[in-house]
């Protein structure tokens, strides 16, 4: 079952029926000025905070589903009179008066949506989007009359306004019902509350055209004990001119649209965010009015069809430039578009909000993951480097001293989150692989010679090299009675609280910890330490920084031996040690025999390539944790709460941790198959999660078919194959580099570009364009034989080796032939 249908060529998925499975969402915005919508024009906005910043309303777990957005309604003025339509008003946008239209088609593309219907004749276009390098969004709705004779429509607008710090606005009540205060002036309304005291902004709702009326009173508009789907003003047709004093601020205007046969009008609305200074909020300054000098100008640009358009047309162009640094063209369609347009798109979105803002993630909760924001610049490094290196000097500030980190930090601050702490023992160890990522793809050495603060805090500087000894040191103090690194809180499986020990209801797993955590040890860490310290030695080694190389070596031997020694089980990696110093994730368990992420993660490290326990483990992965929707985190589930587990045992089996298909993992086991040389299972798992491969069963999977979802139902789950919690996944970066640098091969090192794909037997090769350095590499591949022996010509030069030599500076272009047999 489909909702809808790629078009690649447009970069875009069309939804061809308005009730799909969940709200499929789109983001719009990826500076500073943010909205969320939907296929139906749900959502909000916000301005680089989706908490402290909130600028419109969005009720989370609401019914019916997804209500709250950006409305319009349409309205036929003389249904009444001539008795042809029931209801005399629809929502174009199909929510919220959910009216059938006759026809309706929602394109998602990047950082725009577009919305199209028609409805009794009259067809309307909504193109949602925000101007590069602005704090506004745009709705431009063009309007068609297709009926023979003329059509005197109404066009009601709507937008719900926050009170800015969406915790305090869904709660505070018996303050904010009496703080919200709006101007109206020159067609424009202006959302100000607090403004008369702290804030030194406001938001704006504009239209190009003259007003008929306005409302800024939700209860005039929608009617007492009225819903958005029957606002009593739209019925009647005339608005209420209400002006909010307190309760609850909204922002509609009311413009009468005459179409002749076949006419078509445009009418532009402006949502918007601005700041004064401080010392200029009022004019004239001693009174309560907004200095709008400012913001005047930036309306009137807006408001004007061709202004719209160029800024439309600067926003394709820029993702032009983003996508256009890697492009594929293989026999998979489903690597293409993934690839090319829609995971790219997809880690751009972790980078812009990290985990904060989707239909999953509330804004409220969540600041920026010291890990997660680690591991989502592998997705992106390539796009946006200057962005990179910025967040990687961000993260590493909010290190400790120590060498741990703090688990999460505030974009606004850039202050590590006290309330969340530190202690998650993994956290530190991906600021190298992010870093090193950084460098591979730069080849910016100074980095690593940049004075970085620990803590933020003045005094404490240095290099940021050092920041990474330190992570690694930090693993090597907390060392186990296996020799194997403390799990602290968690590791990357932020459920499996070993040291948690819980009973009480409702307190948080994560910063729980009722054992001194000298005991609970994690596998995963120590591979994640090996995988990290190899990263660290290649760089040392390209330093010659002989000491340092030597004693890397030496750590890494050693923490290879203790896995070898405690963390094999016979046929694949065990997962940790409890509190007891009980093995977890070994055939000793009853439940919670075999976990991905050892699996993944040592062999990624290199562990076992030789000797045939990598290929071992990897049997196991296919025996015992494969699906055909993806590959389970860990069997059997565990069917009841465990008090030494923690988080991991709460959730019903099949979900999330508890044996769900958690899909951030699987990449792990693609590129863990790619490194033993096995194409066909490498792909063939890459395809089992890949959304847009699971199209066809969107009923089943229910989200996007377009981006990753953070996990789908595992088989114990009545629901198996139901995808949960979409776009704002680490899921999108991993992905990425699979496909990208495991599965095609095309992967930056330290020394250049290799090449050296590891693809399906059934491909005949394929092409790439990618942008490395400065220099667009063409890459073309042949295959010639079933194996993965790899012959590159570069330039018509046979070279040795798999990675193209860096070419002399400002070489535009570099033509590589990779022959495959
Ligand atoms: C989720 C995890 C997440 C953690 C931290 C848990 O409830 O299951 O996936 O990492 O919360 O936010
Ligand atoms: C989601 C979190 O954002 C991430 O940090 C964690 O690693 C995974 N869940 C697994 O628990």
């Amino acid at each position: 079952m489909r909702y809808g249908f790629f078009d690649d060529i447009n970069r875009e998925y069309v939804i061809t029926q308005p009730d799909t499975p969940l709200p499929w969402m789109n983001y719009l915005g990826c500076e500073n000025y943010f909205g969320l919508i939907s296929n139906t024009a749900g959502g909000y906005s916000f301005y680089k905070d989706a908490r402290l910043r909130r600028i419109s309303r969005y009720r989370y777990n609401n019914t019916p589903l997804d209500t709250g957005g950006r409305y319009l309604y349409i309205r036929d003025n003389d249904a009444g009179k001539k008795g042809k339509i029931s209801r005399p008003y629809w929502s174009p946008t199909w929510m919220p008066t959910r009216d059938t239209l006759d026809e309706y088609e929602c394109r998602h593309g990047q950082g725009y949506t577009v919305i199209k219907s028609k409805a009794h004749k009259i067809e309307s276009q909504i193109r949602y989007f925000v101007p590069l390098g602005e704090n506004l969004e745009i709705w431009e709705l063009t309007l068609t009359n297709h009926r023979k004779s003329a059509a005197n429509l109404s066009v009601f607008s709507a937008i719900e306004f926050c009170l800015w710090d969406a915790q305090d606005d869904s709660t505070n009540y018996q303050r904010n019902l009496s703080t919200g205060q709006v101007e109206i002036a020159d067609g424009v309304i202006y959302h100000k509350t607090e403004y008369r005291e702290r804030r030194n902004h406001f938001a704006y709702f504009a239209c190009s055209e003259k007003l008929d009326g306005y409302d800024t009173q939700r209860e005039t508009f929608l009617g007492q004990y009225r819903g958005w789907d029957s606002p009593v003003v739209v019925e009647k047709g005339f608005s209420g001119e209400s002006v909010a004093y307190g309760w609850q601020p909204i922002g509609s205007h009311h413009v009468k649209v005459q179409l002749n046969p076949g006419q078509q009008k445009k009418i532009i609305f402006l949502l918007g965010y601005q700041e004064n200074p401080k010392d200029r909020k009022f004019d004239p300054p001693d009174s309560q009015t907004i200095n709008k000098k400012k913001v005047k100008p930036i309306i009137t640009r807006y408001l004007r069809p061709a202004n719209v358009e160029d800024a439309f047309d600067a926003l394709r162009l820029h993702w032009d430039n983003l996508l256009g640094r890697i492009q594929v063209t293989t026999p998979d369609e489903h690597t293409n578009r993934m690839v090319n347009i829609w995971n790219a798109y997809q880690c751009m979105m972790t980078f812009n909000l990290s985990r904060s803002a989707s239909y999953f993630e509330s804004g409220i909760g969540r600041g920026m993951g010291f890990r997660d924001s680690n591991q989502d610049l592998l997705g992106f490094v390539h796009m946006i480097p200057d962005r990179a290196r910025e967040r990687l000097l961000d993260l590493a500030t909010t290190q400790l001293k120590s060498g741990g980190a703090f688990h999460q930090y505030q974009p606004l601050t850039k202050e590590g989150n006290n309330e969340v702490g530190s202690g998650f023992n993994d956290d530190p160890l991906w600021l190298i692989l992010a870093t090193s990522a950084y460098v591979k793809e730069t080849g910016d050495w100074a980095i690593l010679d940049e004075l970085v603060r620990y803590e933020n805090e003045r005094g404490t500087e240095t290099p940021l090299l050092e920041h990474l000894q330190r992570a690694l040191q930090y693993t090597l103090e907390r060392l186990g009675p296996h020799g194997l690194p403390l799990i602290g809180r968690a590791d990357w499986n932020d459920c499996l609280n070993l040291n948690c020990f819980s009973d009480t209801p409702g307190q948080s797993f994560q910063t729980t910890m009722n054992k001194e955590g000298k005991v609970a040890e994690s596998v995963m860490i120590a591979g994640l330490f090996i995988l990290a310290a190899k990263e660290m030695f290649a760089i040392a080694n390209y330093l010659e920084d002989e000491d340092q190389a030597k004693k890397l070596k030496k750590e890494i031997a050693s923490m290879e031996a203790a896995v070898w020694k405690s963390g094999w089980d016979g046929a694949w990696f065990r997962r940790a040690y409890d509190d007891f110093g009980k093995v977890l994730g070994s055939k000793k368990n009853k439940e919670g025999k075999i976990f991905i992420e050892p699996q993944g993660i040592c062999i990624m490290a290199g562990l076992g390539l030789r000797g045939g326990k990598a290929a071992k483990a990897l049997e196991s992965v296919s025996k015992h944790l494969a699906t055909r929707h993806g590959i389970m985190l860990q069997q059997p589930a565990f069917s009841e709460y465990y008090l030494h587990l923690g988080e991991i045992s709460s959730y019903p089996p099949g979900y999330k941790e508890n044996a769900g298909i958690f899909c951030h993992t699987n990449p792990w086991i693609v590129i863990a198959e790619t490194m033993l040389g096995r194409g066909d299972r490498a792909h063939d798992y890459y395809l089992r999660i890949n959304p847009s491969n699971r199209e066809e069963i969107s009923g089943l999977h229910k989200c996007e078919p377009y981006v990753y979802s953070q996990m789908i139902a595992g088989r114990d789950a009545p629901t198996h194959g139901e995808a949960k919690n979409s776009w704002l996944t680490g899921t999108a970066a991993w992905n990425f580099v699979a496909i990208t640098q495991s599965i095609l091969g095309i992967k930056p090192t330290l020394e250049g570009l290799e090449i050296s794909p590891c693809i399906p037997t059934s491909w005949t090769g394929f092409d790439a364009v990618r942008v490395f350095r400065g220099t667009r590499y063409e890459i073309q591949v042949v295959r010639i034989g079933k194996g993965n022996k790899i012959s590159l010509v570069v330039e018509g030069k046979h070279i040795h080796g798999k990675v193209v030599p860096l070419p002399r500076k400002r070489t535009k272009s570099i033509f590589v032939k990779v022959t495959i047999r």
